[in-house]
Formats: C-alpha cells, sequence, structure tokens
C-alpha cells in the first residue's frame, strides 16, 4: 500500500508536467483527488488493516495527499504567471462593476415629500389600493349616478366588499384616506397619504391610468385657506429648493367647499408653452380646499367645532416638473435608458 501510495504521487508530477490547458488540468485533479479517485481508494481499503498498520499508513495516505494538493497548487500558480508573462492575462485591469439597482424617481420624490412633512409634524399614512365605493365616492360626497363620478372614472372589481356589500373599485384618488383617518384618529389631526392610483384614461403625455398622489389633511380648530396656501407654498418650496410661481384658482370638488387649485409655472419650458403644460404654460398641480362639513361629519368629526383643509397632488406631475421630463408615460415604461439616468 505503501508503495502505491508513493507510485501515486510520482504519477502525479509526471502527469503535471505533461498537461495543457485547464480542462485537462481539471480532469487530472479529478482523476486523483475526486471522491472516487485513485487516492480515496487506497484510503477506503485503510479500514481493513490491523491497528499499528492503520496508523502507519493512514499518516502516510494524508502526507501524500497534502503533497498531491501542493503540486496541483504549484502547478496552477505557475500556469498564472505563465498568462500573466504572456499578456492573456491581466491583473490589473479593473474589475468589472456590479450593476445595483436604485430607486424609481417617483420613490425618491415621495421620500422627500414624506421627510417635509414629518418635519411639519405629519403623520405619514398608506391606504388601501383597492377601495370600496364608499369610501372612494360615498363619504367624499360624491353619490351613485351623481354627474361628479363622471371626473374619476376607474375599474370596478367584480366582487362586494363583505360587510356592507359596496363594489369594490381601484381608488381614483387617495382622497379615501381622509374619512379612514378621521375615523381612526380623530381631530385634531395633521396627516398626509402618499399612494398609488388608477384611472380609466386615454393616456397622453400628460395622462396616465396609474398614477401617484399624495393626500394633505389637517384638523384642527380655526383652520382657514391661509393654512392650506402656507403648507402648499413650504412643500413646493422645500421640493423644487427655489421660490415657485403659483396661481390659485376656483375648482370643483364635491368634498371641498369652497374648492381651490393651484397651478404652478411650468419648469420645463419656463412658460414658453410645451407639450407638458399643454401649451399654457401653467401645470394643474393640486387640487384642494376646505374639507365639507358632509366629509367631517362622515369621519365623525363636529363641523361646528373643526374645521380643515384637504389638498391632493400629483407626484408624477412634481417629479416632470423637477426633473424637466416631458412625457408622464416613461414613469410607468419600464424603458432603462429612461430609468438609468436617476
Ligand atoms: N382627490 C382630488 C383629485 O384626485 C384632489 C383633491 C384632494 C381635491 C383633496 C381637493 C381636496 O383630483
Amino acid at each position: 500500500m505503501k508503495i502505491k501510495l508513493e507510485k501515486i504521487k510520482e504519477e502525479v508530477i509526471q502527469a503535471l508536467d505533461q498537461i495543457v490547458g485547464a480542462d485537462q488540468l481539471e480532469a487530472l485533479e479529478i482523476k486523483y483527488l475526486g471522491r472516487r479517485g485513485e487516492l480515496n481508494k487506497i484510503m477506503k481499503q485503510i479500514v481493513d488493516l490491523s491497528k499499528t498498520e492503520k496508523k502507519a499508513i493512514g499518516q502516510l495516505a494524508n502526507q501524500i495527499k497534502t503533497d498531491i494538493v501542493a503540486e496541483f497548487e504549484k502547478h496552477k500558480g505557475a500556469t498564472d504567471k505563465k498568462l500573466v508573462s504572456e499578456g492573456a492575462l491581466d491583473v490589473t485591469l479593473p474589475g468589472r462593476k456590479i450593476e445595483s439597482g436604485h430607486l424609481h424617481p417617483i420613490t425618491i420624490v415621495q421620500k422627500e415629500l414624506a421627510d417635509l412633512f414629518t418635519s411639519m409634524g405629519f403623520m405619514i399614512l398608506d391606504g388601501p389600493e383597492l377601495e370600496s365605493d364608499y369610501y372612494n365616492f360615498e363619504t367624499l360626497n360624491i353619490p351613485k349616478y351623481h354627474p361628479a363620478r363622471d371626473m374619476q372614472d376607474t375599474f370596478y372589481i367584480d366582487h362586494k366588499n363583505k360587510e356592507d356589500e359596496f363594489d369594490m373599485v381601484l381608488r381614483t384618488h387617495t382622497s379615501p384616506m381622509q374619512v379612514r383617518a378621521m375615523q381612526k384618529y380623530g381631530a385634531p389631526l395633521r396627516c398626509v397619504v402618499p399612494g398609488r392610483v388608477f384611472r380609466n384614461e386615454a393616456t397622453d403625455a400628460c395622462h396616465e391610468h396609474t398614477l401617484y398622489q399624495l393626500e394633505g389633511l389637517m384638523i384642527d380648530k380655526n383652520i382657514s385657506i391661509a393654512n392650506l396656501i402656507a403648507v402648499v407654498k413650504e412643500m413646493l418650496s422645500g421640493i423644487f429648493k427655489q421660490e415657485i410661481n403659483i396661481r390659485v384658482r376656483p375648482g370643483y370638488f364635491p368634498f371641498v367647499e369652497p374648492g381651490i387649485e393651484f397651478d404652478m409655472g411650468c419648469l420645463v419650458c419656463h412658460g414658453k408653452k410645451c407639450p407638458s403644460c399643454k401649451h399654457s404654460g401653467w401645470v394643474e398641480m393640486i387640487g384642494a380646499g376646505m374639507v365639507h362639513p358632509k366629509v367631517l361629519k362622515a369621519g365623525g368629526i363636529d363641523p361646528e367645532i373643526y374645521s380643515g383643509f384637504a389638498f391632493g397632488i400629483g407626484i408624477d406631475r412634481l417629479v416632470m416638473m423637477k426633473y424637466g421630463i416631458d412625457d408622464i408615460r416613461h414613469f410607468e415604461g419600464g424603458d432603462l435608458r429612461f430609468l438609468n439616468q436617476f
């Protein structure tokens, strides 16, 4: 057995001298060091030896194995050096960059908004994307068959919610969270709700079927529209890091009274008129107003004691203005040439 072991070692040394290429090297390694290799074949026979022989041969076998492994390592080292000297392997080349993912521009701005509002004492809430007709429309003073439903057509799900048999819809805005938040937290209340919303729309450069909004709600004693304007201005200058031109005009939403809309000067064309501002120089950004007494009541809050403002901002539009993007469809398009720029 001793002789056999010595022989294996010699064979390996000789064979290593003659091999060419990594394939042959691997085959040789398997032949001698593999699980069913020459060395293991002998190792298996050791069990049958007498106690004294076992010890001596065992030690020798281990030594031979270590030597053979060392021979292989030596050979590999020499091959690498040869490759380097022949110029086939350049160990000074920089490594390949590992591609890592990053946040979507909408997520980036959504996080910035969350930071901004947390610093103003607002809670950040999350709400369901599949919403009941009750919260999406009814509690917001938009009854069935009311023409205001046409403003926000959506996708109705063939399934009713269990408790009150209302249809389920893909929420058309983040406003259903107004009443949900009031019911859960009562007044006074300060919260924002970022999230994904859906519309049954024909898409173009400024309309998408899937978009993002941030709802804001503040309820307390003596809240007025002046507080709303102050908060909106703070938000816009926080996001754009500069003073922003805004204009306030009346707007109709059944769940606020009075209702207003904020437009901001288009930062893509700076008022020169372009597709992303529908060639007007202004971009509709925010629907807002004082929370309608009916909505406060639906949320269990007494409109005689409390008042509040609510606003909803389209995050997609905000991101378009911030980065000068001229087509909303890029966001959901998944084109890496677009996404890699952030
Ligand atoms: N939910 C409205 C929309 O999506 C925006 C809005 C929010 C208006 C809050 C008034 C108050 O168009």
